[in-house]
């Protein structure tokens, strides 16, 4: 889901070329200035221990303004393989310590973040531009997933395994690996490093964190309270470092061989790259891919609680998310009811600057996702599709400075999923809608598309939720019913399948691919066997 040029942002000066102060707008130095980041100088970007960074400058810039928040300083290549190199050295310190001990220090790092959650949002408002109760929940679900590695830090059990042989026994054994590199995407720009960090550190990893290098204050903002823990307890800063930076510093994590485990989130394309990178050293990889999450109504369903589930995973975070409803599959008997009360509440959406209580929808992240918008939009129309309701950008008084575009809900002229508008997935919000007869056809439908992270189903029928989550039905990671595609919870395992590239994160078994597991066949007793009654004697 990451834009390709997500690295627009990226100016070829070097750090303390053009540090002059400038002038911020309150709505901006307000946040910052809560957050303790520089409002008047350029901004350290990478830490490892110490704050600095004399690599290429990164502007960060407010989505719904366009106003420059902020220049930082990223990390040069050098300064990135200090950090690796400290990273790899607090693991040394942070694997002695027993993981209950670790879990205390998540505990720690939890209450941090809790007193700073509104401020956090409000930076992820700022940042982002995703509205300012979505802002706060996502710093909720870091809260969360700390909870959760808390418990976890005391259960992150190993196995005994019975051996067939006297006096043997079999142990599965959970170590840390060391130095897990872990790569964000802007759409959450908070919660992802969270749900990583968390389960990382619980087992006992130092862990370097690469931010979207259009995100970095939130990046910046996080690693700041995590670090304050970190040293208060006197702990190297490194067993949560950070470095900021384009396509070369994501590179050089993704290609180190200090590094047996990476965790992507991104687009499909870069995360091919990343995961053949990856896999050709014999590393792990933990890949949160591409969306393209269909919600299927059945005429038996509820559509009190179906159209505004509908309107927020299409709608909400401006189609940002990865688990965003951008396929809509109404049973033909309800379609047009469906679709007159989705498009009541489309007309109603308050748009405008995020932080502003009440309002609904905030502006895309960049200029660029503008055009893509526009783009998908101009597709539909020329394979004559009928656009119900938006297709423009918002471009009148103060919305001109930001990057608004209108939700959009359009019918394609066929329904079939072999066709390139229903198999891409565009970050943007846009909702495509196909009217079935069958629920096989809609669930052959939802199955049908390259991507497999979330899907939705609505019914009050008992028969159709078996075969919606059984064999036959959905394909993805996360199959719902009765509940949207978006907005999950962190304790089950969060991930696609497919092309969104098979990774878990969060809840679940996920904390499982943060050690490596030893299997140690311990023999007590005073004879040697071998197993399967092999005999090898002279
Ligand atoms: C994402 O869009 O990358 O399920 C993650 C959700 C959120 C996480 C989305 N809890 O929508």
């Amino acid at each position: 889901m990451l834009p390709r040029n997500a690295f627009a942002s990226i100016r070829g000066a070097r750090a303390g070329a053009s540090a002059s102060a400038r002038s911020l707008s309150t709505r901006a130095s307000s946040i910052l200035n809560a957050l303790d980041i520089p409002t008047t100088s350029e901004v350290p970007g990478m830490y490892d221990g110490q704050w600095r960074g004399s690599g290429d400058i990164l502007e960060s810039v407010c989505p719904t303004t366009g106003e420059v928040l902020a220049r930082v300083q990223s990390a040069s290549p050098r300064e990135l393989h200090e950090a690796l190199e400290k990273s790899s050295e607090a693991h040394l310190v942070l694997r002695k310590l027993p993981a209950p001990k670790r879990g205390e220090l998540l505990r720690q790092i939890r209450e941090a973040l809790a007193v700073k959650r509104d401020a956090l949002g409000a930076l992820v408002s700022l940042e982002m531009g995703k509205i300012k109760t979505e802002g706060i929940g996502e710093v909720q679900e870091f809260v969360d997933i700390c909870d959760y590695a808390v418990g976890l830090s005391r259960m992150m059990n190993g196995r005994v395994v019975a051996s067939e042989r006297p006096g043997h026994t079999i142990l599965e054994v959970p170590n840390p690996l060391g130095v897990v590199g872990v790569l964000t995407a802007f759409n959450f720009p908070v919660a992802v490093y969270g749900w990583n960090f968390s389960l990382s550190f619980a087992a006992g990893n130092a862990n370097v964190w690469k931010p979207s290098p259009s995100t970095p204050l939130c990046a910046i903002a996080v690693t700041k309270i995590i670090a304050d823990v970190l040293e208060r307890n006197g702990l190297p800063g490194a067993i949560s470092s950070l470095v900021t930076g384009g396509k070369d510093v994501g590179e050089a994590v993704v290609n180190s061989a200090d590094v047996p485990l990476v965790s992507f989130t991104g687009s499909e394309a870069v995360g091919r790259v990343v995961g053949k990178a990856v896999q050709s050293r014999f590393g792990k990889t933990i890949l949160e891919l591409g969306g393209n999450n269909a919600s299927i109504i059945m005429p038996d369903a509820d559509l009190s609680m179906a159209v505004p589930a509908v309107f927020f995973g299409a709608v909400g975070t401006a189609g940002q998310r990865c688990t965003s409803t951008r396929r809509l599959y109404l049973h033909r008997d309800i379609a047009p009811h469906f679709l007159d009360a989705l498009q009541k509440l489309y007309a109603s959406v308050r748009v405008g600057d995020p932080l502003v209580t009440g309002t609904l929808l905030g502006p895309l992240h960049t200029r660029a996702a503008v055009g893509i918008y526009s783009n998908a939009v101009q597709r539909l129309r020329e394979n004559g599709a009928q656009i119900l309701t938006g297709g423009q950008r918002y471009d009148e008084g103060g919305l001109r400075q930001g990057n608004f575009v209108q939700p959009t809900i359009a019918i394609p002229n066929s329904a079939e999923p072999t066709d390139a508008i229903w198999g891409t997935e565009t970050f943007a919000p846009i909702l495509n809608v196909g009217i079935f007869d069958e629920l096989e056809q809609a669930i052959a439908w939802n199955n049908a598309v390259p991507q497999g992270l979330s899907s939705s189903l609505w019914t009050r029928d008992i028969r159709h939720l078996g075969k919606w989550i059984g064999p036959e039905g959905s394909d993805t990671g996360i199959v719902n019913v009765n509940v949207g595609t978006s907005g999950a919870e962190i304790g089950a395992a969060f991930g696609g399948n497919k092309s969104t590239g098979w990774g878990r994160e969060s809840g679940g078994d996920a904390w499982k691919q943060y050690v490596r597991w030893s299997a140690c066949t311990i023999n007590f007793s005073d004879a040697a066997p071998l197993a399967q009654g092999v005999d090898f004697s002279t």
